[in-house]
């Protein structure tokens, strides 16, 4: 892992309406570094991600800059953003249902020239990593369960040769032993070379295998730090237990 920031933001703020869902004055994710963010449901981390990306559900005021290999991508619509090897994987998945497994993973572009420090995985590379897409390739992605979409929006993302990759809550829903399968291919992918912003809220998985870990609150930092000093931050074993123990 070396110094330099491949996505930053700076002063990103969201608002909907007068509501100020988001404040965030800096955030980076380096070279080959798995940063989390977490908090409770509603701390804004989907709006962070969906803010990286220029794309909302609602019609937020998005101001402060996006910068991806210290280029400033603010100005560029959601689409082009994607184009530059910014990929999210929203929550609730990103495949076509009435596509098999297969149709969804040879669906993307095959523009080669991707730029500094992309790579398009093969088919056969993606299927390596989740074997279960490949016994379930001629599937549609109706006929896949939350873990099996979950891993083939990855999937889909690695086909498209990500230079920084954003999920949003990839375990959410899926069987205990299924979480840690996917947040550990996560960590492998980071490891061969990936650079990734996990969102996520189960923070005991989550701690398990992020380098970093940043704690949302009503849409401000509220803790960050390596994620061995923040096993021990009162604030994450609150979150731990999800709740105040009286
Ligand atoms: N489309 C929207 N319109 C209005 N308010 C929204 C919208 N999306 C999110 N919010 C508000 O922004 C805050 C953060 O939401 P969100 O980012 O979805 O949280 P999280 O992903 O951490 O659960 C919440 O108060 C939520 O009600
Ligand atoms: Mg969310």
């Amino acid at each position: 892992m070396n110094n330099r920031p491949v996505l930053e933001a700076k002063d990103l703020k969201v608002a909907y309406g007068g509501n100020l869902a988001l404040d965030l004055p800096h955030l980076a994710v380096r070279e080959r570094e798995l940063v989390g963010v977490v908090g409770a449901n509603g701390a804004g981390k989907s709006t962070l991600v969906n803010g990286l990306v220029g794309w909302s559900r609602g019609t937020p005021k998005i101001s402060g800059k996006v910068l991806l290999d210290g280029r400033d991508i603010s100005g560029l619509p959601t689409h082009e953003r994607v184009r530059s090897g910014l990929l999210l994987i929203p929550e609730g998945k990103l495949v076509f249902t009435q596509m098999t497994v297969e149709e969804n993973l040879s669906s993307t572009s095959d523009e080669t020239d991707l730029g500094q420090g992309r790579r398009r995985y093969s088919t056969d590379e993606v299927y390596g990593l989740f074997p279960r897409l490949h016994e379930r390739r001629h599937h549609l992605g109706s006929q896949l369960s939350g873990g099996e979409r979950q891993m083939l929006g990855i999937a889909r993302a690695l086909r498209l040769g990500p230079r920084a990759l954003l999920l949003d809550e990839p375990s959410i829903g899926l069987a205990p032993r299924l979480v840690s399968t996917v947040l550990d291919t996560v960590r492998s992918l980071v490891d061969s070379g990936l650079t990734v912003l996990l969102v996520e809220q189960n923070v005991r998985a989550a701690i398990e295998v992020v380098d970093r870990l940043v704690l949302l609150e009503r849409g401000r930092i509220i803790a960050e730090g390596p994620a061995a000093d923040m096993r021990d931050d009162p604030r994450i074993a609150e979150a731990y237990l999800g709740a105040h123990v009286a």
